[in-house]
């Protein structure tokens, strides 16, 4: 869909294109698209569309998308999972293909992720899965997931022993982030999904960096014209990366900023106690200061990250977990070669690169970690 195809939507409608070389597909940004039929018209034919929602999302969104998906669609059913990263598992999974069998779902239904990044991880798995692959469309609904969960084809369920360990890679239809949907989004995930937002200044666009510190308080206020833009350019970037490397050979690898720290913290605790964006906060400070003391940026560009996130509300003092229970969770990090955890390091503002640190080093950071002041 072109941007002035999609003007004709909803002025202010935008688009970003995914091109992954195998796959093409449409990232769809504006207002009110979720009611709109013709939003859903140049998707696959197909007798039936489930929507995939949870038991917080879909009383509030999932009635609009059913009534724009049935000129379409001979039949449209909602399936409703339990809300939380915790449900990110098996059963829920299951709840997924009893749904589709007992509602005699062939080949050609197409599967809609109604939520958060949650709701479209599994259903991209599920669809990934069901009769070896139907089409999916992901209807992200959480800032998280409008700028970064939707978009590049990473699909997964947790295992106790590691978060998002089971999945595929398996591309969407399109991405439709109908940004009406974030008016009812508590202010607490609002803030976790800036995070991801943040993540693309310092791996890829100093200057986007500097756009977000002027705007920050716009974007808390979630006034919508810098809303759009952080959503569009957070897209154009990570559109970009998973144009030139797919399946994380060796660039997109940078979108894991802050993630190998993040993911300790958040498996360490517990799924649910910290939301996966604040993790990814707190693990990008964390990921800076290694930077810093690896000899790659000056002390000032982490005092620079420091107050960003403060400011955003985000935490920076990671809970004590103690280093060896964070080596632990790292060391089954997916991208630990041979035993070797690797981390997401910034060569500049607006550069990264994957590589390995020394042991002791990783451990001052830990150490510094635990012990960070807030108003420092
Ligand atoms: P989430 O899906 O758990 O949603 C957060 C909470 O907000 C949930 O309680 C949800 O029910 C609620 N919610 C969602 N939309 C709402 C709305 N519009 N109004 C009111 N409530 C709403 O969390 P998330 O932050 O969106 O996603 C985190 C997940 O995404 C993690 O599992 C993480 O691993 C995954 N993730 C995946 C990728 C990827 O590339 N596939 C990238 C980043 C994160
Ligand atoms: N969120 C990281 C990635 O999509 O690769």
């Amino acid at each position: 869909m072109t941007t002035e195809t999609a003007q004709t939507l909803h002025p202010g409608t935008q688009t970003v294109t995914v091109d992954t070389g195998r796959e093409r597909y449409d990232i769809v940004i504006g207002h009110g698209l979720l009611a709109l039929p013709q939003c859903w018209a140049g998707l696959p034919r197909a007798a039936q569309a489930v929507v995939v929602s949870n038991a917080t999302i879909a009383p509030l969104w999932a009635a609009r998308l059913v009534q724009a998906l049935q000129p379409h669609y001979c039949q449209v059913t909602v399936i409703e999972l339990p809300d939380g990263e915790a449900h990110k598992d098996w059963p829920a999974l299951n709840a997924i293909f009893d749904h589709l069998l007992t509602h005699g779902a062939d080949r050609k239904t197409v599967l809609f992720a109604l939520g958060g990044g949650v709701v479209g991880d599994i259903t991209g798995f599920a669809a990934g899965c069901y009769m070896r692959g139907v089409p999916f469309v992901q209807v992200p609904t959480t800032l998280l997931a409008q700028v970064d969960s939707s978009v590049g084809g990473k699909t997964a369920i947790n295992h106790a022993l590691g978060k998002n360990m089971i999945g595929l890679f398996y591309q969407p239809q399109c991405v439709v982030c109908d940004l009406d949907t974030l008016q009812t989004l508590p202010q607490r995930e609002f803030i976790a999904g800036l995070a991801e937002v943040i993540k693309y200044g310092p791996i890829a666009d100093e200057g986007f960096l500097g756009w977000i510190e002027h705007h920050l308080d716009d974007l808390l206020a979630r006034e919508p014209g810098a809303l759009a833009h952080a959503i569009r350019r957070s897209c154009e970037i990570k559109a970009q990366v998973v144009g030139q490397d797919e399946k994380e050979g060796g660039l997109r690898a940078i979108l894991n900023f802050g993630h190998t720290f993040g993911h300790a913290i958040e498996s360490g605790l517990g799924y649910g106690q910290w939301l996966h964006g604040e993790a990814v906060g707190c693990g990008m400070r964390m990921a800076t200061d290694l930077s810093v003391r690896l000899g790659l940026l000056p002390p000032e560009a982490l005092q620079r990250m420091h107050q960003l996130l403060v400011r955003a509300g985000l935490p920076v003092r990671a809970p004590d977990l103690g280093a060896d229970c964070y080596l632990q969770w790292m060391g089954r990090d997916k991208k630990a070669e041979a035993g070797e955890v690797r981390f997401v390091v910034l060569q500049a503002m607006g550069r990264a690169a994957v590589q390995g640190a020394p042991d002791e080093v990783v451990r001052q950071v830990l150490q510094a970690a635990v012990r960070v002041d807030a108003l420092a």
